[in-house]
């Protein structure tokens, strides 16, 4: 495990007493809500398209990549219900002050946090919330818009990166409002993103920032590999899966190749159970045109100075080179070591944080939650908040 970090202030002293690192063992308390919101954002001026296959997907995806540079924006409002899944300790917790605020990536639900839905000894060990809740932290995980159980805004020139932020932003100030939770106003919240979760956590720092306390942004790093992206063979939802997708826009996709969507989101075959591959498959949800449309465009937070930590796994492909050399159990990413790796090179994006700090996982691919080491993680990002979060 590699470990790289700046501060720029002195860490939390230890405000949080030491029976923070006993395992904190009581089991979650979850409930299911909807949360409306109205959302202003500037969106990009993608055109609605009709897409009937993967070279028609392949064929806009590549030419919104090349342009992106001269794509036009409009400043848009949007109503939008958004489905989310609160859970807190039983009992009296030490973090009652905090909570986690959790993002996921493309073609997820919130089930990516609750071990894609696994039930018994898996959800153990794959479950991020379980964790988190042992540890006494509260969680909300979130549907993003086009995801799940919320609402799905036009797929090319509305489920975009912006609008993500923008209801983070309201999410995040209703939980500190007290308007979500009923009785609970949080003085911490913290944003968790996974991928494009992690993408959005950037847009909410550059965008709002002021809006959380702390960013952890998982399986991220400075640049992401569109081609890999490509090859899990991604086309329509409606044509690939027409029993789940039948009523989606043309611009909602799913991956279609297994074999893809292993290399792009698991690291090499020994990282991980092949069953748990082939359910994730089986129970993907969509990621939208709108989305890839806005993928690769960070911005510098600028004005963003709460902590940011970067936990990513060594072979995660989506986010660093795919090394097909590598050592003869398939091909793997390749995330490399010390200050001039993709994951420390986002530091350029945070030059006003008080502390960054980052850590490459050993034997992880890009979904970390669903790798047989995900537990490590798990670890590396509690420790960095009961650390940095007072
Ligand atoms: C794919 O779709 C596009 C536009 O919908 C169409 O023009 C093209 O012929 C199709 N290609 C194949 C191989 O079916
Ligand atoms: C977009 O502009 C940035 C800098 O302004 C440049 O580094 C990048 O290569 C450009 N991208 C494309 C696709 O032209
Ligand atoms: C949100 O849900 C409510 C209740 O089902 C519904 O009346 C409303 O139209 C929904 N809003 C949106 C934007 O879908
Ligand atoms: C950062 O804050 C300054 C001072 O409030 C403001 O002028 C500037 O526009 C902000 N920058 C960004 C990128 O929001
Ligand atoms: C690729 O993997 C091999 C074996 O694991 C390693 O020796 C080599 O340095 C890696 N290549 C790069 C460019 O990191
Ligand atoms: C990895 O596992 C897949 C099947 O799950 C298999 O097709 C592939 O050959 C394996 N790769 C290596 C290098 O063992």
């Amino acid at each position: 495990m590699f470990n790289f970090q700046y501060l720029k202030v002195a860490l939390c002293t230890l405000f949080i007493s030491s029976s923070l690192s006993k395992a904190w063992d009581s089991p979650a308390d979850c409930s299911d809500l909807v949360i409306p919101l109205r959302v202003s954002s500037w969106n990009r001026q993608v055109e609605d398209s009709v897409l009937t296959n993967g070279s028609s997907v392949i064929a806009l995806v590549s030419e919104l990549a090349l342009t992106s540079n001269s794509s036009t924006w409009a400043y848009e409002s949007t109503a939008l219900n958004i489905s989310a899944r609160y859970c807190e300790p039983i009992g009296p917790s030490p973090r009652r002050d905090a909570i986690q605020l959790l993002v996921h990536g493309i073609t997820y639900t919130k089930d990516y946090w609750f071990a894609l839905g696994m039930p018994g000894v898996q959800s153990r060990l794959y479950s991020w919330v379980d964790f988190a809740t042992r540890r006494g932290y509260a969680t909300l995980s979130i549907d993003r818009a086009g995801d799940g159980a919320s609402s799905r805004p036009n797929p090319f020139h509305t489920d975009q990166i912006p609008l993500h932020a923008a209801v983070a932003n309201q999410i995040a100030a209703q939980l500190k409002r007290g308007q979500i939770i009923h009785g609970r106003s949080f003085e911490k919240v913290i944003y968790v993103g996974h991928s494009l979760g992690s993408m959005i956590g950037v847009e909410l720092a550059a965008t709002y920032p002021d809006a959380v306390d702390a960013l952890m942004l998982t399986g991220y790093a400075a640049e992401s590999d569109t081609p890999l992206i490509l090859e899990t063979g991604l086309l329509p939802a409606k044509e690939a899966l027409p029993a789940r997708f039948g009523s989606l826009d043309d611009g909602y996709l799913v991956t279609s190749s297994l074999p893809g969507r292993q290399k792009a989101f698991y690291g090499r075959n020994s990282t991980f159970d092949p069953r748990v591959s082939a359910l994730d498959f089986d129970i993907q949800q969509t990621v939208s045109v709108g989305e890839m449309a806005t993928a690769s465009l960070a911005k510098v937070a600028t004005n963003y100075s709460g902590p940011v930590t970067v936990i990513t796994g060594d072979q995660d492909a989506t986010f660093c080179f795919v090394n097909e050399t590598s050592d003869g159990s398939g091909p793997g990413g390749e995330c490399g070591q010390g200050k001039t790796s993709g994951p420390a090179r986002v530091s350029s994006l945070f030059p006003a944080a008080t502390s960054f700090s980052v850590t490459v996982l050993d034997n992880i691919g890009h979904c970390i939650n669903l790798h047989y080491e995900a537990i490590v993680a798990y670890a590396v990002a509690h420790d960095w908040m009961d650390e940095h979060v007072c």
